[in-house]
């Protein structure tokens, strides 16, 4: 018996019926194309440009060349027995320079999802995953409220093209790191380091979701929609230390409550807005922005990759952060075995984040949006990627969402991240998330052992005995 199809008495783990199973990626990481048909820079294309921030020098040029060679990856997913691809679309194609709609950038993701439909396999599109229009960058990014208006227009046109047929739609990806890696500390596009122009960004961002939602309502009603957030278990380093609590509970607050609260409680957490009350938070809230922001929402999209273990400041100027409002504040390793990242195996963090939100947030059924892990892969002599540690880590992973199910969690699909090897944003290429290799000189793709695994979970509908 092989490895790939065990038979249906060792499953041990079944998940629910109709439980979603795809893969992810995200436009600026996979496409290539750049400069065609019509696409004009994204602030990652500008960010790219910038001597030393990215690794390598590498830029948005070829990635995967997945603008072209869409048809191929589309059978390639089949091939893997994926149900479900999460994608996202290209704002600077669809609109670019955030003007006018562009027919030629609509068309791919036409063509896209229709191939994935002729494949059985369900469209999954993400309207935000970082790419903005280099234009609307100049003219203030998500610092300025107008770019929430352009948001809603330009998830107008995407709907009104693909509303008849997407499965699935999230509006934003991971606001937080669009805010805080974006405006304050500067290690994403568009690389300004500005706390208040950050606390802006969060806000504007949320407003955004909140206009897209009501687009999405009216011309594409029939499919879910919500938002993807990056969401992580926080807790103390030592839990009688009442300061390391305090930077706990701070960082629990901007990393998760500042965007849980608003869209699933209708307001922002008072202690968070008392953390970035220095910054002008409040400043860019209006009248009837948070009624808008708590929309119902269909699903809520978790990426996990860890847990973050916190400790009280000890360095009092620590430069330009992400953690504003909770400055200086330190991560501590907990000692467990690490990715290529650098971030910890922790997939009990996954349990107890999904327990938390059926428990604080109840109500929303949640989707893995991400999960996944960085190795060093390399094909080896024989054409084969033996990538076991990423086959054991989403092994384990997908036994801790398995555990919150049978705890009671509504928790209906698991995107693994990532179906190609792609642009890891600052950190280049040379980071690898796939399930399939990609030779970028070559463009060959190579499928590996990890991939091999997950399709035999996803035809089984379960994870094989341990
Ligand atoms: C997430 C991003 C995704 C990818 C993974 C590793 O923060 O959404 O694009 O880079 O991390």
């Amino acid at each position: 018996m092989s490895v790939l199809r065990e038979s249906a008495e060792s499953v041990s783990s079944s998940f629910p019926t109709g439980f979603v199973w795809g893969a992810a990626t995200a436009s600026f990481q996979i496409e290539g194309a750049t400069t065609v048909d019509g696409r004009t820079d994204s602030i990652w294309d500008e960010f790219c440009r910038r001597p030393g921030a990215v690794a390598n020098g590498d830029t948005g040029e070829p990635a995967a060349d997945h603008y072209r060679r869409y048809a191929a990856d589309v059978e390639l997913m089949a091939s893997l027995e994926l149900g479900a691809y999460r994608f996202s679309v290209a704002w600077p194609r669809v609109r670019p320079d955030g003007g006018a709609e562009n027919e030629a950038g609509l068309d791919f993701y036409d063509r896209l999802v229709d191939r994935l439909l002729e494949a059985g396999i369900a469209p999954w599109a993400t309207l935000y995953h970082w790419d903005l229009p280099q234009a609307l960058e100049v003219r203030g990014g998500w610092a300025a409220r107008d770019t929430a208006y352009r948001f809603a227009e330009y998830t107008e046109s995407v709907a009104r093209r693909l509303g008849d047929r997407v499965a699935g739609w999230c509006t934003l990806n991971e606001p937080w790191c669009s805010a805080f890696a974006g405006y304050a500390s500067g290690r994403h596009a568009p690389g300004v380091t500005s706390p208040p122009s950050a606390v802006a960004a969060v806000h504007h961002l949320l407003l955004g979701h909140g206009l897209a939602m009501e687009r999405l309502r009216t011309y594409a009603p029939s499919a879910p929609a919500g938002i993807t957030l990056n969401l992580f278990p926080v807790s103390a380093a030592a839990p009688t230390d009442t300061s390391d609590v305090d930077a706990a509970r701070r960082v629990d607050g901007l990393q998760n409550r500042i965007f849980l609260d608003p869209v699933l409680r209708g307001g922002y957490p008072d202690d968070v807005l008392a953390d970035l009350a220095p910054y002008g938070f409040t400043d860019h809230v209006r009248d009837g922005d948070l009624a808008v922001i708590s929309a119902p929402i269909d699903l809520l999209g978790v990426n996990y990759y860890r847990a973050l273990l916190v400790a009280a400041p000890v360095i009092r100027d620590p430069g330009p952060s992400e953690w504003i409002g909770a400055e200086g504040v330190r991560f501590l390793p907990s000692g467990l075995p690490r990715t290529e990242m650098g971030w910890e195996v922790q997939p009990d963090g996954l349990t107890d984040l999904l327990l938390r939100l059926h428990s604080e947030y109840p109500g929303v059924p949640l989707y893995i949006t991400e999960n996944g892990a960085a190795y060093p892969d390399e094909v080896g002599p024989d054409g084969t990627v033996r990538d076991v540690d990423r086959l054991a880590y989403l092994a384990v992973h997908l036994r801790a969402a398995h555990a919150a199910i049978r705890r009671g969690v509504d928790l209906r699909g698991y995107f693994c991240w990532s179906l190609l090897d792609n642009l890891e944003w600052a950190e280049g290429y040379a980071k690898r998330f796939g399930l399939v290799h990609v030779d970028f000189a070559t463009q060959r793709r190579t499928v590996k052992d990890s991939a091999r695994w997950y399709a035999g979970v996803i035809s089984r509908n379960g994870l094989p005995a341990e």
